[in-house]
């Protein structure tokens, strides 16, 4: 499983790319409100950094206006993938944009039939919504292993995107029910690096160094 960085902040990004794991960023409107930047100054800042794919949200929901939204953003950088929600439209749009050899990530997908649809229209991406699902008394990881499960079944190349990624046991949830990415906010990459024992375990290494140096 690849990780993707769930940002639309610099330094998050470059905090992630630096660390050597990061395969790509998502984004959606919300995150890019919170930041409150300028959508295309801030991908093209994006792809000057990550070389991996960087999803960009549609705002449109008409499939014609979806499409030429998603042409646009696509313009942006080669390694741009147009982000489009899961709707009729969503799944027009994704099919007149993959004519066109452009890259989608079909998002807001909750259930393996959306998934399997989107699979269908041509999506490079889909992006289940683990942590949004659990939200509502259902379980977000089972769902990508459904999705896994389909795909394998069908002989699908569309590649599973575990999002709404809450915490660490999402991460290796997903990893174990085979998702081929898992898009993460930067606080759970912090969570995933700790271990107490890790922790310990060096402390104890670097107290016995310096026992041994006081000898000396
Ligand atoms: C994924 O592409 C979305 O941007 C994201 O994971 C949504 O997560 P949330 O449910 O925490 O908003």
């Amino acid at each position: 499983m690849k990780f993707f960085v769930d940002s639309v902040n610099m330094d998050d990004i470059r905090f992630a790319h630096e660390l050597g794991i990061l395969s790509g960023v998502t984004t959606n409107p919300s995150l890019v409100a919170k930041e409150g930047v300028d959508f295309t100054s801030r991908l093209q800042e994006i792809v000057s950094v990550v070389k991996g794919s960087v999803s960009a949200e549609v705002i449109a929901t008409e499939a014609e206006e979806m499409y030429k939204e998603g042409k646009e953003l696509a313009a942006i950088a080669p390694n741009i993938t147009v982000k489009v929600p899961m709707t009729l439209d969503g799944l027009k749009a994704v099919k007149a944009l993959k004519a066109d050899g452009i890259e989608t990530n079909v998002t807001l997908v909750f259930s393996s039939v959306q998934a399997l649809l989107a699979a269908r229209a041509g999506a490079t991406y889909v992006s289940p919504f683990i942590g949004r699902l659990d939200d509502i008394g259902h379980s977000g990881v089972n769902l990508i292993g459904e999705i896994a499960n389909s795909f394998a079944l069908h002989n699908i190349d569309t590649q599973i995107i575990a999002a709404s990624v809450r915490h660490s046991m999402h991460v290796a949830e997903a990893a174990n029910q085979g998702a081929h990415i898992a898009t993460i906010p930067p606080k759970v990459i912090h969570q995933l690096v700790q271990h107490p024992l890790t922790d310990k375990g060096l402390d104890a290494f670097l107290a016995d160094w310096e026992k041994m140096n006081e000898k000396d």
